[in-house]
């Protein structure tokens, strides 16, 4: 059986590895899965965890390396050759992890697709609806379209549980990243920056459009409002520049619209009576 330092080597030697954006596997895996499990503590033999576009699935291997063994973990993506490299890999040697490929299309990771057999955004939603209490996506709503961003989200809200939490990173297009970009602060190359949709989405080059996409914070606020999840906190990451936040790309956790309880079950906090003041 392979342990997950041996899966983490044979991460790095794969050219697959680049496809999903290089640098050493186990130390992004491991930084992502901070930021998880400190955003929505994943429970050992409980929690049930989506990892979405889970590429080679450094994030879930580093989860397990980090001593977290949730209940179960699927891996979901739409590249033939990762989800083939997850099953050879990783499935045969942890428990409870198994991989799903989705028949989707993507123009920046085309490329690495020739035939896909996977099932459809419909039928994993039926299949895996309500199951999950924590999702993830690093780095896949960085390389979407608006039509894919609003879809995606309402697939994955339909796999998660009410209350649960989907932690997505993205680029938001604020007030402060705005003001950052304009003035040539921002980490990334963008002075051939292409802005569509009113102002409202930014691509970094119009060559490979989905290479870097970012998205108006309403926009993106309403998307997840659509697809039947709220915004309940967002942590900046410093792509932006100006020495802010923790991880590169900005983290916004969105709650699964909960199950509404009846009025006699909530636990009301006591005011303090004034009349009397
Ligand atoms: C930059 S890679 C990140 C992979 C992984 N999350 C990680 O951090 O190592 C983006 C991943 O999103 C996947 N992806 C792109 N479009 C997708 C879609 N429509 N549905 C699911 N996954 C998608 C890609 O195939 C790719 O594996």
């Amino acid at each position: 059986m392979a342990t997950t330092s041996d899966i983490f080597e044979l991460m790095r030697k794969s050219p697959m590895n680049d496809w999903v954006g290089g640098s050493d596997p186990e130390a992004v895996g491991k930084a992502s899965m901070q930021i998880v499990h400190r955003l929505t503590p994943v429970q050992n033999g409980v929690s049930r965890v989506l990892d979405f576009g889970c590429g080679i699935g450094r994030g879930l291997v580093a989860l397990r390396a980090m001593g977290l063994a949730p209940q179960e973990i699927v891996g979901m993506d739409i590249m033939p050759a990762v989800i083939d490299f997850c099953n050879q890999n990783i499935q045969r040697n942890l428990d409870r992890v198994k991989f799903e490929l989705i028949n989707d299309r993507n123009d920046h990771y085309d490329q690495f697709i020739s035939k896909n057999d996977g099932k459809s955004r419909e039928q994993l939603a039926q299949e895996y609806n309500g199951s999950f209490d924590i999702g993830y996506a690093f780095s896949v709503f960085t390389h979407v379209t608006k039509k894919d961003f609003a879809g995606l989200l309402k697939f994955v809200s339909a796999m998660m549980k009410p209350g649960g939490r989907f932690v997505m990173t993205c680029f938001e297009l604020n007030e402060f990243s705005r003001h950052m970009i304009e003035h040539g602060q921002a980490i990334f190359p963008l002075e051939n920056r292409v802005m569509h949709d009113d102002g409202k989405i930014m691509i970094a080059n119009d060559y490979d459009p989905l290479a870097f996409i970012a998205f108006d914070r309403e926009s993106v606020a309403q998307m997840v409002w659509d697809a039947g999840m709220a915004i309940t906190k967002v942590e900046y990451g410093c792509w932006m520049g100006g020495g802010i936040g923790s991880s590169l790309q900005d983290v916004i956790i969105c709650t699964k619209l909960p199950d509404l309880i009846s009025r006699e079950n909530i636990q009301m906090t006591a005011l303090v009576d004034r009349s009397k003041m």
